[in-house]
């Protein structure tokens, strides 16, 4: 059996998902359990291959945990008290917020949940090192004009190398320049492009060009050779898709970074077609809201 936990919010599209790849599934709060072997996309963390423990007490509890992994963090749905109790008796796990690029955690982290006053489901296996998938950073509160570049962080920090120093990305639905402003402090040249304008101190940044105007009507031609676009455009989702199509026919451009916005539910047609496409891969960030993040990426040369 596998146990994922939805998203803050997006039980229902973890629900309409299951539904969709025809997954049975019993729903405890924000847990899911099911036991096919699929990787939910809408989930913040999986618990893989979970054991059901039925204990005799607390301490008992504490003890078969211990005897299956180091860390364990829990995700209570019942029982609160005593499963609090339960999980005081196992090593403290790590919490502080993390510095931007800081490297993963050395020990995998397990989960586990009461699932009744006896009964403990866990994992010591789980696709997250951190406390149940929550990738906490510390924060800049005073430079990007918004918290979308904490979705630029994690991406880079969990999920892909950095571009070369100095080369060429685009920043598709710029404003007001979070990611321009990640990406810029990395030492790259970015073309920031949007309708609306950049924020005055990102606008500023030397290594920063923008073209105020529709990401749609960009001629690739125009930009020339780009290392990665980067898009964060509030857009439906297909015309987001047919616009990464037309960028790679070009084969100007190494890597895409994109996200899929939905406006109403999920469409997992969209995903599907955008997971199509050679390379795919696709994550619901910690950082991302009602939006998946999808990229393909090619190693540095
Ligand atoms: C979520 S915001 C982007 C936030 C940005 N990544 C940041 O870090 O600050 C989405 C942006 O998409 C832009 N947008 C919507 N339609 C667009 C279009 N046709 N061309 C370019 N940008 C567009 C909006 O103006 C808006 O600034």
């Amino acid at each position: 059996m596998n146990v994922a936990l939805a998203p803050y919010t997006l039980e229902l599209e973890l629900e309409r998902e299951l539904r969709y790849r025809n997954i049975a599934f019993e729903q405890r709060d924000r847990l899911f359990f099911f036991d096919a072997d699929y990787r939910p996309l809408f989930a913040q963390v999986i618990w893989i291959n979970c054991q059901r423990l039925t204990i005799t007490s607390i301490n008992d509890g504490v003890k078969q945990l211990r005897a299956l992994g180091k860390n364990w963090s829990l995700f209570s749905i019942e029982h609160h008290r005593r499963a609090q109790l339960i999980q005081e008796g196992l090593p403290k796990i790590p919490d502080a917020p993390m510095p931007f690029l800081a490297a993963s955690p050395k020990h995998a982290m397990g989960g586990w949940t009461l699932y009744d006053s006896n009964t403990i489901i866990c994992s010591p296996e789980t696709t997250s090192r951190y406390p149940l998938g929550k990738v906490e950073f510390i924060e800049n509160k005073t430079t990007p004009p918004s918290r979308a570049y904490l979705k630029l962080w994690e991406f880079f920090t969990l999920y892909s190398e950095l571009p070369a120093k100095g080369s060429h990305v685009l920043d598709m639905g710029a404003c007001p320049g979070g990611w321009s402003w990640v990406l810029a402090s990395l030492g790259l040249r970015v073309t920031a492009v949007d309708k609306a304008p950049l924020d005055n101190t990102i606008a500023r940044m030397s290594n920063i060009t923008f073209l105020q105007e529709s990401a749609f009507a960009l001629d690739p031609a125009r930009v020339g050779k780009v290392d990665s676009f980067f898009s964060d455009i509030i857009c439906y989702p297909e015309r987001l898709l047919t616009l990464v199509k037309t960028w790679m026919a070009q084969g100007q451009v190494k890597n895409f970074v994109c996200t899929i916005k939905f406006q109403g539910e999920a469409d997992f047609a969209v995903i599907d077609a955008f997971l199509a496409i050679p390379g795919s891969q696709m994550v619901h960030l910690y950082h991302n809201k009602h939006e998946v993040t999808w990229w393909v990426t090619q190693p540095c040369d």
